[in-house]
């Protein structure tokens, strides 16, 4: 499937503006976000996305949230997701972290008794017991990490979209989340993690894709992939 993002010119509002673009006409401009990209991830599969910033990664995973729509192709999802794409979409920061679970859990499927059975879950998890009751204004970008991925793993998924998730929490809870990711793997659970650590995928993935340019270039075995972006990303290749 293929995206493209039609971003609205600015508009021409001086008269040197006008003259330094005469040209340039009000409408849009386009911005290609995927182009052509087409891959299959298996049931319990984990599979890796990565390239550089900007090259459409975070496009696509919401393209299979159906957080946003593709302009072309198709994208077929069997099973139920749980997409932890954006720290803090869903929370209510004047809210304190225990009306957040509520309110997260219940957004994400959870009823009123599965909640009630996972909270102390999520909090323990979380290991942010001290903190419950308060608002999540005050939290730390790592805590709100903490939360955020606590409610995203305590929900019924198959299918499980991470996008950058590691990035602010610290080394404890990342080998947290390390071991949930062979917990889910056991399970027969499917992830798709976007990443800029490839250690992570080197680890972790069974298969990873590169993209660059929102073009797929490599496709395959995590090794050969992130080889593949760190001959793009090394200096003599430019
Ligand atoms: N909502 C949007 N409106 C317009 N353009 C967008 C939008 N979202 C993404 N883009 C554009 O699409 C391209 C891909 O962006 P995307 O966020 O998917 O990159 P990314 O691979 O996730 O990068 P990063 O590693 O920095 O997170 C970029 O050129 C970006 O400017
Ligand atoms: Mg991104």
């Amino acid at each position: 499937m293929s995206k493209i993002f039609r971003l609205p010119h600015e508009r021409r509002t001086t008269l040197k503006e006008y003259f330094l673009h005469p040209f340039r006409h009000d409408g849009h401009e386009e911005q290609r976000a995927l182009q052509d990209v087409t891959f299959r991830v298996e049931p319990g599969e984990f599979f890796g996305i990565i390239g550089p910033n900007g090259s459409g990664k975070s496009t696509l995973l919401k393209i299979i949230a159906g957080i946003y729509r593709q302009d072309t192709g198709t994208v077929k999802v069997n099973g139920l997701l749980s997409p932890f794409i954006e720290l803090g979409v869903g929370f209510n920061p004047e809210l304190t972290a225990r009306d957040n679970i509520r309110i997260n859990g219940t957004l994400l499927g959870l009823t009123r008794r599965e909640l009630g059975a996972r909270f102390d879950d999520i909090v323990a998890f979380s290991e942010l017991e001290r903190f419950i009751d308060q608002k999540l204004k005050n939290f730390s970008s790592g805590m709100y990490l903490r939360l955020a991925y606590a409610i995203a793993v305590q929900v019924d998924f198959d299918i499980l979209l991470l996008d950058e998730v590691l990035a602010v929490g610290d080394a404890a809870f990342q080998e947290k989340c390390f071991a949930s990711f062979d917990r889910f793997r056991a399970l027969g659970r499917t992830i798709v993690l976007v990443t800029h650590d490839l250690g992570v995928v080197q680890r972790f993935a069974d298969r990873a894709v590169l993209l660059i340019g929102g073009e797929m270039r490599a496709l395959g075995a995590p090794d050969d992939v992130t080889e593949k972006y760190e001959a793009f990303a090394s200096p003599l290749a430019v």
